[in-house]
């Protein structure tokens, strides 16, 4: 399998469909699998995605030609079964007006903000897939055209990546306490 990830409002499903139709991949996304298959645990009275199993029937659906995609994508699939995946990175400013426009609440997008920052999303990624198999693209400056060729490129066996320091960008502006309040 091949995989796009990042955190919510990086580009994934723009971009996950691009390449689809380009390299005739089939997209399964995480999110909606979730939903049809009804895995979820309850937590302090909110539902979330019951990873474990979750797990368990993305591995079944596990194919050469197939695209997973979704922000948990490191934590659903065994990497055994998974040939390149691409870390989609955005600035946590251009993150900030997405998650205006998506009307987050300001926990949910700070929460999805600091994880940006501190890039846990790639961290997982090389954590469970491994260093080689794992490339990001900060698709900040980026169109989605070129974006969607840099990705294509990657999987076609391209090893350019890009360079993400976000905590570097935020510290040097001064917006740690704006980004992290508690
Ligand atoms: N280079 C780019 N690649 C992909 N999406 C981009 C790019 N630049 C801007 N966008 C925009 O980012 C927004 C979020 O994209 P989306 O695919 O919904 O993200 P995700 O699936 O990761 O939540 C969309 O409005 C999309 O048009
Ligand atoms: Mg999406």
């Amino acid at each position: 399998m091949k995989i796009i990830t990042g955190n919510p409002g990086t580009g994934k499903h723009t971009i996950a469909k691009l390449i689809s139709r380009k390299l005739n991949l089939e997209i399964i996304d995480i999110n909606k699998i979730a939903i049809s298959e009804g895995v979820f645990v309850k937590n302090n009275g909110t539902l979330d995605v019951d990873v474990s199993k979750l797990k368990k029937i993305i591995n079944k659906m596990n194919s050469k030609d197939s695209l997973l995609v979704g922000h948990l994508a490191p934590y659903v699939i065994s990497s055994k079964n998974v040939e390149l995946s691409v870390v989609l990175r955005k600035s946590p400013y251009k993150l900030q007006s997405i998650y205006k426009k998506r009307k987050y609440t300001s926990k949910k997008s700070l929460e999805n903000i600091g994880s940006e920052i501190l890039g846990i999303i790639y961290h997982d990624t090389v954590q469970e897939f491994g260093r080689k198999k794992t490339f990001q693209i900060d698709i900040s400056s980026k169109s989605i055209s070129a974006t969607a060729k840099k990705v294509k490129s990657i999987f076609k066996g391209s090893k350019i990546e890009d360079n993400v320091d976000w905590l570097q960008l935020v510290l040097k502006k001064g917006d740690m306490q704006k980004f992290f309040p508690y």
